[in-house]
C-alpha cells in the first residue's frame, strides 16, 4: 500500500501548491510493550505505511486543516486547539511557536489501532513545520515534542516509543530504545524470518482511559516498591509484596523488560525470539489485561501455524493489530490461512 496520490490534493483544496511536504511512518513493536513509561526497553520497527502532511501559509489568523481520509475540513483560530483530528496538528503548531494561519492537507495509510497512526501524523507535521520555519529541532527533540503534543493536547499519557520510532526507525531493522536514557541501536531481525502484521478488525475501545489507568497503576507500584521506575526492578519476585492488580501490572512490566534483554542475547534465533513474543502476549493478556478476546483468538491461530515462530498483540492493545514472526517468504501464505479461520474481518498490513 502506498499513500493515495490519486485522491484530492492540497492544490485542489487550497488553489495553490503547498510550501512543504513531509511524511513519517507508523511502527510495529516486536517486543517491549507497555514498558516505555517506566524507563524500559522497546524493540519497534517502522512500517511502510506513512502519514503525509502538506503545509502552506494562508495569511489569515485561522488554520484550515483538511483530512483526505476523513474528507473533512476544520477551521481553527490560531492559538486554539480544536477537536477531532485538529489537536494533533494544532498541538504541533502551538509547541513550535506558530503564530500565523496555516493550511494543512493530511493523508495517511497507517491503519488506526496499534500501529502509531497518531505518532506518524505528529512526526510528519513536525517535520513539515521544521522545513517551513527552519526550526532547530533534531530527530530526538522532534519525537519528544510529539510526545508532548499527546500529553498536553490529545490527553493520552503515552511513553516515548511511538514518536521515537516514527522519527528514527527504518523498515529494515528493529530499533532498540532504552526509553530512560533514549540511547538506541539498530538490531537485525532474526535470520530466516520476516514479520507479518495483521489488523484484527477489532476497533479499540476505551483505549485512552484504559491506557492512562495502567500508567497510573504502574506508577503507584513503583512508588510502593520504592524505586524511581519499574525499570529498576530486575527480579520479578520483588513484585510479590504488592497488593493484587498492582502486583500483576508490575509483574508484566518487569518480565517484559527481561524478555527484551533476553532477545538481545547472543545466539537468539527466530524460534527463541518467537517464544519470547508468545510469552509477551500471555503477560499482556493475563497480567496487564490489555488484550481482547478476538485478538487472543487471532494470536492463537497464528501461534498454532507451523511457519510461525511467535505472535502477539502490538501497541497499546484493547483491540487493534497483532504482529507475528514467520518463516521468511511465508508471511502472505500464513496470513491467508489464518484469516480464513479467524471469526472477524482481519486484514494483512505488512508486508
Ligand atoms: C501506545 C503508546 C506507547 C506505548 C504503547 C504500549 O502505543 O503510545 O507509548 O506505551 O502504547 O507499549
Amino acid at each position: 500500500m502506498s499513500a493515495d496520490t490519486t485522491g484530492p490534493s492540497y492544490a485542489a483544496v487550497f488553489g495553490a501548491p503547498p510550501a512543504v511536504t513531509a511524511s513519517a511512518p507508523g511502527r510495529v513493536n516486536l517486543l517491549g510493550e507497555h514498558t516505555d513509561y517506566q524507563g524500559g526497553f522497546v524493540l519497534p520497527t517502522a512500517i511502510p505505511q506513512q502519514a503525509t502532511v502538506n503545509l502552506g501559509r494562508n495569511g489569515t489568523s485561522e488554520h484550515v486543516l483538511h483530512s483526505a481520509n476523513l474528507n473533512q475540513t476544520l477551521r481553527i483560530p490560531v492559538g486554539e486547539v480544536g477537536e477531532g483530528f485538529a489537536p494533533y496538528l494544532t498541538g504541533c503548531f502551538a509547541l513550535s511557536g506558530v503564530q500565523e494561519g496555516l493550511n494543512a492537507f493530511i493523508t495517511s495509510d497507517v491503519p488506526s489501532g496499534g500501529l502509531s497512526s497518531s505518532a506518524a501524523l505528529e512526526v510528519a507535521t513536525l517535520r513539515a513545520l521544521r522545513q517551513l520555519n527552519s526550526l532547530d529541532l533534531d530527530d530526538v527533540a522532534l519525537a519528544l515534542r510529539g510526545v508532548q503534543v499527546e500529553h498536553e493536547f490529545v490527553g493520552v499519557m503515552c511513553g516515548v516509543m511511538d514518536q521515537m520510532a516514527s522519527s528514527l526507525a527504518d523498515t529494515r531493522t528493529m530499533l532498540l530504545i532504552d526509553t530512560r536514557s533514549l540511547e538506541r541501536r539498530a538490531v537485525p531481525f532474526p535470520q530466516g524470518a520476516e514479520i507479518l502484521v495483521i489488523d484484527s478488525g477489532v476497533p479499540r475501545r476505551l483505549a485512552e482511559s484504559g491506557y492512562n489507568e495502567r500508567r497510573a497503576q504502574v506508577e503507584e507500584a513503583s512508588r510502593l516498591l520504592g524505586v524511581p521506575q519499574l525499570r529498576d526492578v530486575t527480579d520479578p519476585t520483588a513484585v510479590e509484596t504488592l497488593p493484587p492488580v498492582l502486583r500483576e501490572r508490575a509483574r508484566h512490566v518487569v518480565t517484559e523488560n527481561g524478555r527484551v534483554l533476553a532477545a538481545l542475547e547472543p545466539g537468539v534465533d527466530a524460534a527463541r525470539f518467537g517464544t519470547l513474543m508468545n510469552a509477551s502476549h500471555a503477560s499482556l493478556r493475563d497480567d496487564y489485561q490489555v488484550s481482547h478476546e478476538r485478538v487472543d483468538e487471532l494470536v492463537a491461530l497464528l501461534q498454532a501455524h507451523p511457519e510461525v515462530f511467535g505472535a502477539r498483540m502490538t501497541g497499546a492493545g484493547f483491540g487493534g493489530a497483532v504482529v507475528a514472526l514467520v518463516r521468511e517468504g511465508q508471511a502472505s501464505a500464513v496470513a491467508q490461512t489464518v484469516l480464513a479461520q479467524y471469526s472477524e474481518q482481519g486484514t494483512q498490513v505488512v508486508p
